[in-house]
């Protein structure tokens, strides 16, 4: 017993002592690395950066590191999205080092650097928290020949600091989401309509509100309420109730993604309201849950951005290492779907989120 006791006692001081970071960059089987803990850069070859081996004369996907900037883990999209990187480098044979940002944008910085003081890396791919602030991070990595690649999130920043851009268009996303908010309300006399923001600062949250009132602003759509639910069912759920106390004069509410949807959807059912009736609802993402409230008729629309993001990304990563050149938006296939789609429950059998 006092032995156990001891042997206990022994194993926790040493993880204390190890004091594990919370961020930690995976290597599929997970490497602890402290972003403090930067190895010396050695003199880069002008263009690409020099990996621990020599420069191969053509690139295969056996030859790519990767680091991948991931935002967190909120919600389904962002977990497919994420296994679309993993499986897909598993199956090509790629060398993955997976860093979960954990919402966190000064984490997310310090990972890029990371990733650019890690000479085995030889493309970073970045999903940005926010679209501001990176240029001097992008400039670094190019002084390091390390190859660039954005997914999912666009930044504010000059083309010739990235390879390209693969990703959706997120104003059109937001067009299509206003689009069918004006369908659903053609013919009402009042037009209230309630908005779910993503988290502040990204492209994401700010370019899908951009499209969102372009075509709000055709059909007579009054946004009366617009606030950030940080993509979450339980935000998105207490801000629709918070709301609902102060008014029920509302004909329709847009989250901005499907668990913010959701969260609002659960608001209005216990609040004894009709969600896809009384109010009309419309979200993005098009993932698992959304295809299950819309064949209950308590979604309405919701807007596809696709996860599956990784080969696109690999297969132009792969190119650019072997001095192609790469157009700067690789645009992601997406679609819209309607509750009231005859075959929406054969489509749901067969998506892969
Ligand atoms: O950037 C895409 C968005 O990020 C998704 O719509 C949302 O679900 C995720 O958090």
């Amino acid at each position: 017993m006092k032995k156990l006791l001891l042997t206990t006692i022994l194993i926790l001081i040493l993880l204390a002592g190890c004091g594990a970071p919370p961020d930690c960059i995976c290597q599929c089987d997970c490497q602890q690395v402290t972003p403090e803990a930067t190895p010396a850069t050695p003199e880069a070859a002008p263009g690409i950066s020099q990996p621990a081996h020599s420069t191969p004369e053509v690139w295969t996907y056996k030859h790519m590191v990767v680091g991948f900037l991931q935002t967190g883990s909120e919600g389904g999209w962002r977990a497919a999205n994420s296994a679309s990187f993993r499986d897909t480098a598993e199956e090509l044979g790629i060398t993955l080092k997976f860093y979960d940002s954990t919402g966190d944008l000064s984490g997310q910085e310090r990972g890029f650097r990371h990733f650019i003081a890690d000479e085995e890396v030889n493309v970073i791919v970045l999903a940005a928290l926010e679209a501001t602030g990176w240029e001097d991070a992008l400039l670094e990595a190019k002084a390091a020949g390390k190859i660039v690649i954005l997914e999912d999130r666009r930044i504010d920043a000059s083309e010739d600091l990235y390879a390209t851009f693969i990703g959706a268009d997120f104003i059109e996303e937001g067009r299509r989401a206003g689009a069918e908010m004006c369908r659903l309300l053609e013919g009402m006399e009042r037009k209230n309509v309630w908005e779910l923001v993503g988290n502040v600062g990204s492209s994401a949250a700010r370019d899908r509100g951009v499209g969102f009132r372009e075509k709000a602003a055709e059909c007579g759509i009054e946004i009366i309420r617009s606030q950030t639910a940080n993509w979450s069912v339980m935000e998105g759920k207490q801000l629709t109730q918070a709301w609902l106390e102060e008014s029920r004069d509302v004909q329709g509410i847009f989250g901005q993604n499907d668990e913010m949807a959701l969260g609002a959807i659960e608001a209005l059912k216990e609040a004894g309201l009709n969600p896809g009736v009384d109010i009309k609802t419309v979200s993005v993402d098009a993932t698992a849950g959304a295809f299950e409230a819309m064949l209950a008729g308590e979604l309405n629309v919701s807007v596809e951005c696709n996860p599956l993001l990784a080969p696109q990304v690999y297969e132009a990563a792969l190119k650019a290492l072997n001095g192609e050149d790469l157009p700067k938006w690789i645009p992601s296939m997406d679609a819209v779907f309607r509750s009231d789609m005859p075959n929406l429950q054969e489509i749901a059998e067969d998506r892969p989120y």
